[in-house]
Protein backbone atom coordinates (compact mmCIF):
# COMPACT_ATOMS: atom_id res chain seq x y z
CA UNK A 1 0.00 0.00 0.00
CA UNK A 2 1.26 3.20 -0.72
CA UNK A 3 0.77 6.38 1.48
CA UNK A 4 -1.15 9.29 0.34
CA UNK A 5 0.83 12.73 0.11
CA UNK A 6 -0.75 16.07 0.35
CA UNK A 7 0.67 18.40 -1.80
CA UNK A 8 2.27 21.16 -0.13
CA UNK A 9 2.99 24.83 -1.52
CA UNK A 10 6.28 26.76 -1.81
CA UNK A 11 7.77 27.34 1.65
CA UNK A 12 10.62 28.57 3.74
CA UNK A 13 11.26 26.88 6.65
CA UNK A 14 13.81 28.27 9.09
CA UNK A 15 15.12 26.00 11.96
CA UNK A 16 16.45 27.83 14.61
CA UNK A 17 19.05 25.72 16.42
CA UNK A 18 19.55 23.85 14.07
CA UNK A 19 22.44 21.77 15.03
CA UNK A 20 20.75 21.05 18.06
CA UNK A 21 19.08 17.37 19.58
CA UNK A 22 16.18 17.95 18.31
CA UNK A 23 17.09 19.04 14.85
CA UNK A 24 19.28 15.73 14.88
CA UNK A 25 17.24 12.90 16.21
CA UNK A 26 13.97 14.52 14.53
CA UNK A 27 13.76 17.35 12.13
CA UNK A 28 16.62 16.65 10.19
CA UNK A 29 15.19 12.83 9.70
CA UNK A 30 11.46 14.23 9.59
CA UNK A 31 12.34 16.79 6.73
CA UNK A 32 13.87 14.13 4.88
CA UNK A 33 11.40 11.08 5.27
CA UNK A 34 8.71 14.14 3.31
CA UNK A 35 11.49 14.92 0.49
CA UNK A 36 11.54 11.30 -0.07
CA UNK A 37 8.14 11.23 0.01
CA UNK A 38 7.54 13.45 -2.66
CA UNK A 39 6.09 16.39 -0.34
CA UNK A 40 8.50 19.12 -0.56
CA UNK A 41 8.54 21.12 -3.52
CA UNK A 42 11.24 22.29 -5.81
CA UNK A 43 10.66 25.66 -4.65
CA UNK A 44 11.17 25.11 -1.11
CA UNK A 45 13.83 26.09 1.66
CA UNK A 46 15.03 24.75 4.56
CA UNK A 47 17.47 27.97 5.91
CA UNK A 48 18.95 26.70 9.13
CA UNK A 49 20.44 28.49 11.95
CA UNK A 50 22.43 28.00 14.96
CA UNK A 51 25.19 29.93 16.68
CA UNK A 52 27.67 27.65 15.45
CA UNK A 53 29.87 28.31 12.54
CA UNK A 54 29.04 26.08 9.96
CA UNK A 55 29.58 27.26 6.28
CA UNK A 56 26.82 25.67 3.84
CA UNK A 57 29.10 22.83 3.05
CA UNK A 58 29.65 21.83 6.33
CA UNK A 59 25.94 22.04 8.02
CA UNK A 60 25.23 19.59 5.16
CA UNK A 61 27.57 17.31 6.40
CA UNK A 62 26.17 17.57 9.66
CA UNK A 63 22.55 16.75 8.59
CA UNK A 64 23.95 13.97 6.53
CA UNK A 65 25.14 12.15 9.15
CA UNK A 66 22.36 12.67 11.57
CA UNK A 67 19.91 11.41 8.54
CA UNK A 68 22.10 8.55 7.91
CA UNK A 69 22.23 7.52 11.46
CA UNK A 70 18.23 7.62 12.14
CA UNK A 71 17.49 6.72 8.47
CA UNK A 72 19.31 3.84 7.50
CA UNK A 73 17.03 3.20 5.12
CA UNK A 74 18.09 6.52 2.72
CA UNK A 75 19.18 6.55 -0.64
CA UNK A 76 22.62 8.18 -1.32
CA UNK A 77 21.45 10.14 -4.02
CA UNK A 78 18.10 11.28 -2.92
CA UNK A 79 19.63 12.63 0.26
CA UNK A 80 22.33 14.19 -1.31
CA UNK A 81 19.24 16.25 -3.59
CA UNK A 82 17.84 17.31 -0.15
CA UNK A 83 20.86 18.45 1.31
CA UNK A 84 21.13 21.06 -1.72
CA UNK A 85 17.90 22.37 -0.26
CA UNK A 86 19.60 23.25 2.96
CA UNK A 87 21.46 26.53 3.29
CA UNK A 88 22.78 27.85 6.92
CA UNK A 89 23.39 31.22 8.45
CA UNK A 90 25.30 31.53 11.69
CA UNK A 91 22.76 33.44 13.91
CA UNK A 92 23.62 35.18 17.61
CA UNK A 93 20.59 35.35 19.50
CA UNK A 94 21.91 37.28 22.68
CA UNK A 95 23.57 39.83 20.10
CA UNK A 96 21.43 39.80 17.22
CA UNK A 97 23.99 38.84 15.34
CA UNK A 98 22.69 37.49 11.82
CA UNK A 99 19.12 38.29 11.92
CA UNK A 100 20.08 40.96 9.33
CA UNK A 101 21.51 37.69 6.97
CA UNK A 102 18.32 36.17 7.56
CA UNK A 103 16.33 39.06 6.70
CA UNK A 104 17.87 39.57 3.24
CA UNK A 105 17.36 35.92 2.50
CA UNK A 106 13.25 36.06 3.23
CA UNK A 107 13.41 39.24 1.19
CA UNK A 108 12.85 37.81 -1.98
CA UNK A 109 10.37 35.46 -1.27
CA UNK A 110 7.17 37.74 0.79
CA UNK A 111 4.54 35.26 -0.26
CA UNK A 112 5.35 32.02 0.04
CA UNK A 113 4.51 30.57 3.52
CA UNK A 114 7.03 31.18 6.01
CA UNK A 115 7.66 29.37 9.07
CA UNK A 116 10.26 29.91 12.07
CA UNK A 117 10.85 26.34 14.22
CA UNK A 118 12.19 27.47 17.29
CA UNK A 119 14.15 24.15 18.04
CA UNK A 120 15.82 26.28 20.91
CA UNK A 121 15.19 26.77 24.50
CA UNK A 122 12.37 28.55 25.70
CA UNK A 123 14.07 31.23 26.89
CA UNK A 124 15.01 32.55 23.81
CA UNK A 125 11.93 32.69 22.16
CA UNK A 126 11.20 36.29 23.13
CA UNK A 127 14.77 37.08 22.11
CA UNK A 128 14.35 35.27 18.68
CA UNK A 129 10.52 36.83 17.93
CA UNK A 130 11.38 39.91 18.88
CA UNK A 131 14.21 40.06 16.38
CA UNK A 132 12.08 38.71 13.75
CA UNK A 133 9.25 41.37 14.30
CA UNK A 134 11.98 44.03 14.56
CA UNK A 135 14.18 42.62 11.24
CA UNK A 136 10.45 43.49 9.03
CA UNK A 137 10.38 38.82 8.56
CA UNK A 138 6.94 38.32 10.16
CA UNK A 139 3.94 39.14 7.50
CA UNK A 140 0.46 37.12 6.98
CA UNK A 141 2.30 34.29 5.74
CA UNK A 142 4.09 33.48 8.65
CA UNK A 143 4.23 30.83 11.25
CA UNK A 144 5.79 30.49 14.13
CA UNK A 145 6.21 26.81 15.95
CA UNK A 146 7.51 26.47 19.42
CA UNK A 147 8.41 23.39 21.70
CA UNK A 148 7.53 22.66 25.10
CA UNK A 149 8.04 23.00 27.82
CA UNK A 150 5.84 25.93 27.63
CA UNK A 151 6.47 27.54 30.98
CA UNK A 152 6.86 25.80 34.75
CA UNK A 153 3.74 26.82 35.62
CA UNK A 154 0.98 28.84 34.89
CA UNK A 155 2.33 32.58 35.78
CA UNK A 156 5.72 31.50 33.46
CA UNK A 157 3.27 30.09 30.62
CA UNK A 158 1.39 33.19 30.39
CA UNK A 159 4.57 35.28 30.56
CA UNK A 160 5.80 32.89 27.16
CA UNK A 161 2.57 33.13 25.87
CA UNK A 162 2.83 37.22 25.75
CA UNK A 163 6.22 37.40 24.80
CA UNK A 164 5.33 35.31 21.55
CA UNK A 165 1.99 36.89 21.43
CA UNK A 166 3.43 40.14 21.09
CA UNK A 167 4.90 39.65 17.64
CA UNK A 168 2.88 36.93 16.23
CA UNK A 169 -0.95 36.08 16.51
CA UNK A 170 -2.50 33.29 17.97
CA UNK A 171 -3.79 31.58 14.49
CA UNK A 172 0.43 31.77 13.60
CA UNK A 173 1.66 30.12 16.77
CA UNK A 174 1.84 26.48 16.28
CA UNK A 175 2.29 24.72 19.73
CA UNK A 176 3.64 21.61 19.25
CA UNK A 177 3.07 18.29 21.25
CA UNK A 178 4.22 15.40 19.29
CA UNK A 179 2.39 13.52 20.53
CA UNK A 180 -1.11 14.74 18.75
CA UNK A 181 0.89 13.87 15.65
CA UNK A 182 1.07 10.27 16.26
CA UNK A 183 -0.49 8.16 14.21
CA UNK A 184 -1.98 6.16 16.96
CA UNK A 185 -3.31 9.26 18.59
CA UNK A 186 -5.01 10.20 15.48
CA UNK A 187 -6.76 6.93 15.27
CA UNK A 188 -8.21 7.32 18.41
CA UNK A 189 -9.86 10.06 16.36
CA UNK A 190 -11.13 8.42 13.79
CA UNK A 191 -11.93 5.08 16.02
CA UNK A 192 -14.25 7.19 18.27
CA UNK A 193 -16.30 9.45 15.69
CA UNK A 194 -15.24 7.09 11.81
CA UNK A 195 -17.30 4.38 13.72
CA UNK A 196 -20.79 4.17 15.45
CA UNK A 197 -19.96 1.35 17.53
CA UNK A 198 -18.12 3.23 20.24
CA UNK A 199 -19.90 6.67 20.38
CA UNK A 200 -22.95 4.74 22.39
CA UNK A 201 -21.56 3.60 25.02
CA UNK A 202 -18.65 5.95 25.68
CA UNK A 203 -19.80 7.10 28.52
CA UNK A 204 -20.12 6.27 32.86
CA UNK A 205 -22.93 3.82 32.05
CA UNK A 206 -20.78 1.54 30.44
CA UNK A 207 -17.29 2.14 31.15
CA UNK A 208 -15.59 1.48 34.56
CA UNK A 209 -12.88 3.13 34.09
CA UNK A 210 -9.81 4.52 32.05
CA UNK A 211 -6.02 3.83 32.28
CA UNK A 212 -3.18 5.97 30.66
CA UNK A 213 -0.24 4.64 30.65
CA UNK A 214 3.03 6.81 29.07
CA UNK A 215 6.49 4.11 30.59
CA UNK A 216 9.95 4.69 29.20
CA UNK A 217 12.55 2.17 29.45
CA UNK A 218 15.40 4.60 29.25
CA UNK A 219 16.59 7.26 32.44
CA UNK A 220 17.12 10.58 31.87
CA UNK A 221 20.46 10.30 30.57
CA UNK A 222 22.22 13.14 28.78
CA UNK A 223 19.51 15.60 29.60
CA UNK A 224 19.21 15.72 33.39
CA UNK A 225 19.94 18.94 33.58
CA UNK A 226 17.14 20.12 32.06
CA UNK A 227 14.83 17.34 33.53
CA UNK A 228 15.81 18.46 37.11
CA UNK A 229 13.81 21.41 36.61
CA UNK A 230 11.23 19.88 35.26
CA UNK A 231 10.16 16.58 36.38
CA UNK A 232 7.68 13.87 34.98
CA UNK A 233 4.53 15.92 35.64
CA UNK A 234 5.71 18.86 33.85
CA UNK A 235 7.35 16.62 31.03
CA UNK A 236 4.92 14.56 30.49
CA UNK A 237 1.90 14.68 32.05
CA UNK A 238 1.04 18.59 31.86
CA UNK A 239 1.48 17.62 27.86
CA UNK A 240 1.22 14.44 26.44
CA UNK A 241 -0.59 13.16 29.14
CA UNK A 242 -3.28 15.37 29.59
CA UNK A 243 -3.79 15.75 25.65
CA UNK A 244 -4.35 11.84 25.67
CA UNK A 245 -6.89 12.08 28.34
CA UNK A 246 -8.77 15.11 26.23
CA UNK A 247 -8.97 13.08 23.03
CA UNK A 248 -10.36 10.12 24.96
CA UNK A 249 -12.97 11.89 27.03
CA UNK A 250 -13.88 15.00 24.69
CA UNK A 251 -17.86 15.31 23.37
CA UNK A 252 -17.37 14.84 19.53
CA UNK A 253 -16.21 17.84 17.66
CA UNK A 254 -18.24 19.52 15.42
CA UNK A 255 -15.75 18.75 12.59
CA UNK A 256 -12.00 18.32 11.89
CA UNK A 257 -11.71 22.58 11.94
CA UNK A 258 -9.03 23.30 14.76
CA UNK A 259 -11.23 25.17 16.67
CA UNK A 260 -13.80 22.48 16.77
CA UNK A 261 -11.23 20.42 18.16
CA UNK A 262 -9.43 22.68 20.37
CA UNK A 263 -12.63 23.87 22.14
CA UNK A 264 -13.91 20.42 22.82
CA UNK A 265 -10.77 19.47 24.82
CA UNK A 266 -10.90 22.86 26.04
CA UNK A 267 -13.51 21.69 27.90
CA UNK A 268 -12.07 18.35 29.34
CA UNK A 269 -9.59 20.18 30.49
CA UNK A 270 -11.74 22.80 32.13
CA UNK A 271 -13.71 20.07 33.57
CA UNK A 272 -10.86 18.15 35.62
CA UNK A 273 -11.48 17.67 39.14
CA UNK A 274 -8.43 20.35 41.17
CA UNK A 275 -6.29 17.88 43.42
CA UNK A 276 -5.56 20.37 46.23
CA UNK A 277 -3.66 20.46 49.12
CA UNK A 278 -4.01 16.98 51.26
CA UNK A 279 -6.12 15.05 48.46
CA UNK A 280 -2.88 14.96 46.44
CA UNK A 281 -1.44 12.50 48.93
CA UNK A 282 -4.58 10.38 48.41
CA UNK A 283 -4.94 11.21 44.53
CA UNK A 284 -0.88 11.35 43.32
CA UNK A 285 2.17 9.48 43.43
CA UNK A 286 5.10 10.51 42.71
CA UNK A 287 8.40 8.35 42.50
CA UNK A 288 12.57 8.47 41.49
CA UNK A 289 14.07 5.87 39.73
CA UNK A 290 17.41 4.30 42.18
CA UNK A 291 19.84 1.92 40.50
CA UNK A 292 18.46 -1.58 39.25
CA UNK A 293 18.42 -2.94 35.84
CA UNK A 294 17.08 -2.40 32.47
CA UNK A 295 17.75 -4.08 29.30
CA UNK A 296 19.22 -6.56 30.84
CA UNK A 297 22.28 -4.56 32.32
CA UNK A 298 22.79 -2.65 35.78
CA UNK A 299 21.84 1.10 35.63
CA UNK A 300 22.63 3.88 38.06
CA UNK A 301 19.78 5.60 39.77
CA UNK A 302 18.24 9.64 39.03
CA UNK A 303 20.38 10.47 41.56
CA UNK A 304 24.21 8.97 40.11
CA UNK A 305 22.79 9.87 36.86
CA UNK A 306 22.21 13.99 38.12
CA UNK A 307 25.92 13.87 39.71
CA UNK A 308 24.24 15.08 43.40
CA UNK A 309 22.27 13.64 46.30
CA UNK A 310 19.29 16.57 47.46
CA UNK A 311 17.11 16.44 44.17
CA UNK A 312 13.16 15.77 44.73
CA UNK A 313 12.55 15.77 41.07
CA UNK A 314 9.71 12.73 40.21
CA UNK A 315 11.18 10.88 37.78
CA UNK A 316 7.57 8.91 37.89
CA UNK A 317 3.88 10.08 38.55
CA UNK A 318 0.53 8.01 38.79
CA UNK A 319 -2.47 10.37 39.04
CA UNK A 320 -6.32 9.46 39.86
CA UNK A 321 -8.11 12.02 37.93
CA UNK A 322 -11.91 12.91 37.34
CA UNK A 323 -13.86 14.68 34.98
CA UNK A 324 -16.72 16.50 36.56
CA UNK A 325 -19.15 16.47 33.65
CA UNK A 326 -22.01 14.47 32.91
CA UNK A 327 -20.56 11.94 30.49
CA UNK A 328 -17.32 11.06 32.84
CA UNK A 329 -18.89 11.54 36.74
CA UNK A 330 -17.44 8.72 38.67
CA UNK A 331 -15.20 7.45 36.22
CA UNK A 332 -11.58 7.46 37.20
CA UNK A 333 -8.93 8.18 34.48
CA UNK A 334 -5.78 6.60 36.16
CA UNK A 335 -2.13 7.95 34.97
CA UNK A 336 0.62 7.08 35.00
CA UNK A 337 4.32 8.14 33.46
CA UNK A 338 8.03 7.41 34.37
CA UNK A 339 11.43 6.85 33.46
CA UNK A 340 13.58 3.28 34.05
CA UNK A 341 10.55 1.76 34.28
CA UNK A 342 10.05 -2.02 33.14
CA UNK A 343 9.33 -1.53 29.54
CA UNK A 344 8.71 0.93 26.70
CA UNK A 345 5.17 1.11 26.39
CA UNK A 346 2.70 3.78 25.76
CA UNK A 347 -1.32 2.41 26.00
CA UNK A 348 -4.83 4.01 26.53
CA UNK A 349 -7.00 1.46 28.11
CA UNK A 350 -10.57 1.62 28.06
CA UNK A 351 -12.21 -0.92 30.57
CA UNK A 352 -15.77 -1.32 29.70
CA UNK A 353 -18.18 -1.99 32.94
CA UNK A 354 -18.97 -5.85 33.62
CA UNK A 355 -22.06 -7.73 32.19
CA UNK A 356 -25.26 -7.01 34.60
CA UNK A 357 -26.36 -10.73 34.50
CA UNK A 358 -24.05 -14.01 33.75
CA UNK A 359 -26.52 -17.05 32.05
CA UNK A 360 -23.66 -18.86 32.38
CA UNK A 361 -23.00 -21.34 35.01
CA UNK A 362 -20.01 -21.42 37.67
CA UNK A 363 -18.05 -24.22 35.18
CA UNK A 364 -18.39 -21.65 32.64
CA UNK A 365 -15.26 -20.16 34.19
CA UNK A 366 -15.56 -16.13 35.12
CA UNK A 367 -16.62 -13.35 32.31
CA UNK A 368 -13.63 -10.54 32.07
CA UNK A 369 -15.51 -7.14 31.51
CA UNK A 370 -14.61 -5.86 28.06
CA UNK A 371 -11.86 -3.95 27.61
CA UNK A 372 -9.96 -1.61 24.58
CA UNK A 373 -6.75 -0.76 24.44
CA UNK A 374 -5.10 1.53 21.67
CA UNK A 375 -1.48 1.20 21.96
CA UNK A 376 0.40 4.07 20.60
CA UNK A 377 4.23 2.42 20.82
CA UNK A 378 5.45 0.08 20.17
CA UNK A 379 3.55 -1.49 17.89
CA UNK A 380 0.66 0.61 17.33
CA UNK A 381 -2.50 -0.90 17.07
CA UNK A 382 -6.19 -1.79 18.85
CA UNK A 383 -6.79 -4.42 20.52
CA UNK A 384 -10.35 -5.45 21.76
CA UNK A 385 -10.90 -7.70 24.88
CA UNK A 386 -14.23 -9.96 24.20
CA UNK A 387 -15.51 -13.41 25.62
CA UNK A 388 -16.00 -16.18 23.61
CA UNK A 389 -16.71 -19.84 23.73
CA UNK A 390 -13.56 -22.03 24.27
CA UNK A 391 -13.75 -24.05 20.80
CA UNK A 392 -13.94 -27.48 20.63
CA UNK A 393 -16.60 -29.86 22.97
CA UNK A 394 -16.12 -30.06 26.32
CA UNK A 395 -19.65 -27.81 26.75
CA UNK A 396 -19.65 -24.29 27.15
CA UNK A 397 -16.45 -23.07 29.01
CA UNK A 398 -15.72 -19.10 28.21
CA UNK A 399 -12.58 -17.72 27.78
CA UNK A 400 -11.17 -13.93 26.92
CA UNK A 401 -9.62 -13.18 23.40
CA UNK A 402 -8.15 -10.36 22.02
CA UNK A 403 -9.76 -8.95 18.86
CA UNK A 404 -6.16 -7.82 17.54
CA UNK A 405 -5.43 -4.80 14.71
CA UNK A 406 -1.58 -4.78 14.58
CA UNK A 407 -1.51 -1.26 12.13
CA UNK A 408 1.98 -3.09 11.03
CA UNK A 409 0.87 -5.88 9.94
CA UNK A 410 -2.40 -4.39 8.54
CA UNK A 411 -0.82 -1.71 6.54
CA UNK A 412 2.30 -2.42 4.80
CA UNK A 413 3.43 1.14 4.99
CA UNK A 414 5.76 3.20 7.09
CA UNK A 415 4.76 4.67 10.23
CA UNK A 416 5.52 7.92 9.59
CA UNK A 417 7.29 10.11 12.95
CA UNK A 418 4.55 12.48 14.75
CA UNK A 419 7.31 15.34 13.01
CA UNK A 420 6.71 14.43 9.42
CA UNK A 421 2.86 14.91 9.81
CA UNK A 422 3.37 18.42 12.59
CA UNK A 423 5.74 19.99 10.19
CA UNK A 424 3.84 19.71 7.36
CA UNK A 425 0.88 20.68 8.68
CA UNK A 426 2.52 23.89 9.92
CA UNK A 427 3.16 24.74 6.13
CA UNK A 428 -0.05 24.16 5.31
CA UNK A 429 -1.48 26.47 8.36
CA UNK A 430 -4.03 23.34 10.03
CA UNK A 431 -3.96 23.81 13.50
CA UNK A 432 -6.29 20.79 14.70
CA UNK A 433 -2.77 19.19 16.30
CA UNK A 434 -1.53 21.81 18.08
CA UNK A 435 -2.27 23.35 21.04
CA UNK A 436 -3.65 26.45 21.56
CA UNK A 437 -2.78 29.13 24.39
CA UNK A 438 -6.23 28.78 26.11
CA UNK A 439 -5.16 24.74 26.46
CA UNK A 440 -1.84 25.50 27.85
CA UNK A 441 -3.54 27.90 30.48
CA UNK A 442 -5.91 25.16 31.33
CA UNK A 443 -3.47 22.52 31.74
CA UNK A 444 -1.72 24.28 33.99
CA UNK A 445 -4.51 24.96 36.03
CA UNK A 446 -5.04 21.79 37.08
CA UNK A 447 -1.34 21.04 37.51
CA UNK A 448 -0.29 23.63 39.57
CA UNK A 449 -2.33 23.13 42.92
CA UNK A 450 -0.92 19.61 42.45
CA UNK A 451 3.14 20.84 42.22
CA UNK A 452 2.35 23.03 45.23
CA UNK A 453 1.23 20.44 47.26
CA UNK A 454 4.15 18.20 46.36
CA UNK A 455 6.61 21.53 47.15
CA UNK A 456 5.06 21.79 50.51
CA UNK A 457 5.07 17.98 51.16
CA UNK A 458 7.75 16.97 53.63
CA UNK A 459 7.25 13.79 51.86
CA UNK A 460 10.28 13.19 49.07
CA UNK A 461 9.18 11.00 46.05
CA UNK A 462 8.58 7.26 46.89
CA UNK A 463 12.00 5.07 45.22
CA UNK A 464 11.78 2.86 43.22
CA UNK A 465 13.93 0.33 41.44
CA UNK A 466 15.48 0.82 37.75
CA UNK A 467 13.21 -1.72 35.58
CA UNK A 468 9.99 -2.21 38.21
CA UNK A 469 6.90 -0.44 37.32
CA UNK A 470 7.66 2.19 39.53
CA UNK A 471 6.53 2.94 43.58
CA UNK A 472 4.76 0.21 44.89
CA UNK A 473 2.38 3.05 46.02
CA UNK A 474 1.01 3.37 42.33
CA UNK A 475 0.18 0.07 42.70
CA UNK A 476 -2.19 0.22 45.82
CA UNK A 477 -3.43 4.17 44.30
CA UNK A 478 -5.58 1.63 41.60
CA UNK A 479 -5.84 -1.31 43.94
CA UNK A 480 -7.59 0.51 46.35
CA UNK A 481 -10.57 1.41 44.52
CA UNK A 482 -10.54 -2.68 43.43
CA UNK A 483 -9.03 -2.31 40.36
CA UNK A 484 -5.44 -3.14 38.86
CA UNK A 485 -3.59 -1.57 36.19
CA UNK A 486 -3.92 -3.83 33.04
CA UNK A 487 -0.31 -5.45 32.31
CA UNK A 488 -1.42 -8.14 30.57
CA UNK A 489 -2.35 -5.66 27.77
CA UNK A 490 1.11 -3.96 28.10
C1 LIG B 1 9.39 14.33 25.34
C2 LIG B 1 9.90 14.35 26.74
O1 LIG B 1 8.45 15.35 25.16
O2 LIG B 1 8.78 13.08 25.08
C3 LIG B 1 10.89 13.22 26.97
O3 LIG B 1 10.54 15.59 26.99
C4 LIG B 1 10.28 11.90 26.58
O4 LIG B 1 11.33 13.17 28.32
C5 LIG B 1 9.67 11.98 25.19
O5 LIG B 1 11.30 10.92 26.61
C6 LIG B 1 8.90 10.72 24.86
O6 LIG B 1 8.51 10.76 23.53
P1 LIG B 1 8.27 9.42 22.70
O7 LIG B 1 7.76 9.89 21.38
O8 LIG B 1 9.59 8.72 22.63
O9 LIG B 1 7.27 8.63 23.48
Amino acid sequence: MVARVIEVEAFDLVVFGASGDLAHRKLMPALYHRFEDGQIPDEARILCTSRRDFSNEAYRDWAKAAIAEHVPSHDKERLATFLEKLSYIAIDVGSGAGFGDLAKVLKGRPDVVRAFYLAVGPDLFGPICEQLGKGGMVNEHTRVVIEKPIGKDGKSAKALNDTVGAVFKEHQIFRIDHYLGKETVQNLMALRFANALFEPLWNAAHIDHVQITVAESLGVGGRAGYYDTAGAMRDMVQNHILQLLCLVAMEPPESMDADSVRDEKLKVLKALAPIKGEDADRFTVRGQYRAGASAGGAVPGYLEELGHQDSTTETFVALKAEIANWRWAGVPFYLRTGKRLAQRVSEIVVQFRPIPHSIFSAEAGSISANRLIIRLQPDEGVQMKVMIKDPGPGGMRLREVPLDMSFAEAFKVRNPDAYERLIMDVIRGNQTLFMRRDEVDAAWSWIDPILTAWASSKEPPRGYTAGTWGPSASIALVERDGRTWAEDGL
